[in-house]
């Protein structure tokens, strides 16, 4: 809570982690913090309004002082893969209206290199086919090690985003030029948008064995 002070414009987060931030923030809340705050997801709305946090959307403020969000990978250089739950195009929207973003998640989220963790693709199902051709196109020239799949829901069926969009799981194995491939994903007319954060995340608080560190001190360290 260190990131937040009374007053704030804040932006909510989507995720296991986020949550936990969210629960946090409604108890400052009821004990009479003033915030007013744009959430990520309908899930985070949801709680949020639970809770009593004030809301607002990006059409009522024009900016906000800070996100507070999770991430699946974030790298040494602050670079993001997000995604996971499903939210990344309203976490973008929120992190770029922000003007801090700061990642919370465990340290099992720090890597050497982005990759791993498959890459959401956020597609609008018009031409689903058409746009995950010209997906594999864009792997095979980015070196993908593994292959990708339509993300499906709990019922079996095909998993649908906030926004009505299906997501389209990409495994790169590592990614070595993380602002290319996001140039070369967003060409592609059919996708909405991808889960590479890049230059949106100021600085991020790992929960390690050791306690909490903040990675911009860690790494100076
Ligand atoms: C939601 O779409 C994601 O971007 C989450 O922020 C990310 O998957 C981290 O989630 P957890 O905190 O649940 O690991």
């Amino acid at each position: 809570m260190s990131e937040i002070s009374s007053g704030m414009r804040i932006g909510l987060g989507t995720g296991s982690t986020a949550k936990h931030f969210v629960d946090l923030l409604g108890a400052e809340v009821a004990k009479g913090f003033e915030c007013i705050c744009v959430p990520t997801s309908e899930a985070t709305a949801n709680q949020a309004r639970g809770l009593d946090i004030p809301l607002t959307t990006l059409d009522d403020i024009d900016s906000l002082d800070v996100t507070i969000d999770g991430a699946d990978e974030i790298d040494r250089d602050f670079q993001l893969i997000k995604g996971g739950g499903g939210a990344l195009l309203r976490e973008k929207i929120v992190a770029a209206s922000s003007a801090r973003m700061i990642v919370i998640a465990d340290e099992s989220k720090l890597v050497d290199a982005l990759g791993n963790f498959p890459l959401p693709i956020e597609v609008n199902p018009f031409g689903l086919a058409a746009t995950e051709r010209a997906i594999a196109v864009v792997m095979a020239r980015f070196g993908a090690q593994g292959g990708k799949s339509l993300r499906q829901n709990a019922n079996g069926g095909t998993f649908l985003t906030d926004g009505g969009h299906y997501i389209v799981d990409a495994s790169f194995g590592r990614i070595s030029d993380a602002k290319a491939l996001s140039l070369a994903l967003l060409e592609i007319p059919g996708v909405v948008q991808h889960g590479l954060f890049i230059d949106l995340c100021s600085d991020a608080y790992l929960a390690t064995s050791r306690g909490t560190i903040k990675l911009s001190e860690h790494i100076k360290s």
